[in-house]
């Protein structure tokens, strides 16, 4: 069992899907985490509720909004006075193809780069100078599987918006290496979540399925393992890399 005792983690986009099983990962291996939501409180404190923990504080903030990220991490800071790990989980995936109305595919394109990525790196610009004063911290980034491999046509803004996840967190670990500040990116592939319900009904499950040898849409706990593993600290070394988990649907 990895031990996250002492560690204080904040989690995004941690009220449903992948970061709600990241948190309950997370606090039964001992870390204070910062469960950050959306907009919906309710499903934010269900889910902290299931867990049960007294180690998990909630805060709200709308990432669509610029800059809204910056607030969350000062309000994060000042529940808990620091901070080791910054997982930046929270994304949007949502459908605008070259066939949309011009209107719809810009919005599409403006609102998915600031929750994927411009809201990613306004996080990691506020924890990297934390980081630095305490000596090192980690940042754990979730891109995607299309990052790498291209999405289909309705998803391209969605895709590119992972890409540019990864080029940010490597960037982080290339140049605040020396500061004790480690940066990984983490890519599923299909995962069964709320985001991943969407495509399966638009595109059926043989779809989503048939190039996966593993035969299944993985489960969150999946990538909640991971990302408790990289959260420990024990792999310094790795730091830049990109964890792949999708069955081997797409190996690199
Ligand atoms: N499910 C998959 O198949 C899959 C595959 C690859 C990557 N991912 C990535 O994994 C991460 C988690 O996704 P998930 O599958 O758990 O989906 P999900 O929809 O269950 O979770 C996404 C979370 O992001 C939050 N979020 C979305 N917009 C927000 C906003 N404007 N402000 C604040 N929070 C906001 C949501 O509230 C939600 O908790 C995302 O970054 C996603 O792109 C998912």
């Amino acid at each position: 069992m990895i031990d996250l005792g002492g560690k204080v983690i904040l989690v995004t986009g941690a009220s449903s899907g992948i970061g709600a099983v990241t948190v309950k990962v997370l606090t039964k291996a001992g870390a204070e985490v910062i469960l950050h939501y959306g907009n919906n409180l309710e499903k934010a404190q269900t889910v902290a509720e299931s867990i049960g923990s007294n180690s998990i504080h909630l805060l709200q903030a709308d990432l669509s909004v610029e800059n809204a990220s910056v607030k969350l991490w000062r309000d994060a800071l000042s529940l808990t006075g620091h901070i080791d790990v910054l997982i930046n989980n929270a994304g949007i995936m949502r459908s605008a193809g070259i066939e949309s109305e011009l209107d719809i595919w810009t919005a599409a394109w403006k609102n998915t780069l600031q929750v994927n990525l411009i809201a990613v790196a306004d996080l990691c610009r506020e924890a990297i100078p934390h980081f630095k004063s305490r000596n090192g911290g980690i940042i754990i980034n979730i891109a995607s599987r299309a990052a790498f491999r291209g999405d289909t046509p309705e998803y391209m803004h969605y895709a590119a918006s992972k890409g540019g996840v990864v080029a940010l967190t490597r960037s982080i670990a290339r140049g605040f290496g020396s500061d004790g500040i480690l940066a990984y990116t983490v890519a599923p592939g299909f995962v069964r979540t709320e985001m991943a319900e969407k495509f399966i009904q638009d595109y059926g499950e043989d779809f989503v399925t048939r190039d996966i040898p593993l035969g299944k849409i993985a489960p969150p706990e999946d990538v909640a393992n991971v990302i408790a593993f990289l959260a420990s600290g024990l792999a310094p070394h790795a730091t830049g890399t990109t964890i792949d988990i999708n069955g081997a649907s797409y190996v690199r």
